[in-house]
């Protein structure tokens, strides 16, 4: 069994600085995988056992996306929808995924503040990935911590070379 499957969520990676930096350096780590969703499938057709085979093949599920609207951009919930299956993800028969490591990794525009108490998401960001790691709870993944990246428009290159490699370190582990 592989590693690390990166389910990638980015529905313009040629203007993307933080993600596309991330893929670039998961693309040199031996034990990742990198499914770039919206490139697979720009129609939104999922291909539902192809995904299921990949997800069955890996130890580790990640969902890497920027966070759009306090939660992924869209091919992740329709990916969730379509391959999460009664009887396959979830259900007394439904056994794939149980087992599994499931891992987030984001970014966001708003500065870390902006998540804590008294800032203007209001709403500490671990409450607003609750339906992630709710996901995770019912398929019988183990949530990890999420991998965050906050405030990005003021970050440095450096800065931003420096969150991929720790992103790597992560998924190396
Ligand atoms: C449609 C849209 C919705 C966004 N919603 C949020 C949001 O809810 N919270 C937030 O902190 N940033 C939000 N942002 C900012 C993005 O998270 C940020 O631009 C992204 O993480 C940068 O990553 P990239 O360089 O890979 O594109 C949003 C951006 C767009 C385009």
């Amino acid at each position: 069994m592989k590693r690390t499957l990166v389910l990638a969520a980015h529905p313009n990676l040629r203007e993307s600085k933080i993600n596309r930096a991330w893929l670039e350096r998961l693309a040199g780590e031996e034990k990742v995988t990198i499914h770039d969703l919206y490139a697979e499938y720009p129609d939104f057709r999922i291909h539902v056992e192809k995904e299921q085979e990949l997800a069955a093949s890996h130890e580790r599920l990640v969902f890497q996306f920027p966070f759009y609207w306090y939660s992924s951009p869209a091919i992740l919930k329709e990916w969730q929808d379509a391959v999460l299956t009664y009887g396959w993800a979830y259900g007394s028969a439904g056994k794939a995924l149980h087992g599994k490591e499931f891992m987030l990794a984001l970014s966001t525009g708003g500065p870390e503040e902006a998540y804590g108490e008294g800032g203007y998401n209001r709403y500490p960001i671990g409450e607003l990935l609750r339906p992630f790691q709710a996901m995770a709870n019912l398929t019988g993944m183990t949530f990890l911590p999420p991998f965050l990246l906050h405030g990005v428009r003021t970050l440095s290159d450096e800065q931003i070379r420096a969150s991929a490699e720790a992103l790597a370190a992560r998924l190396s582990e």
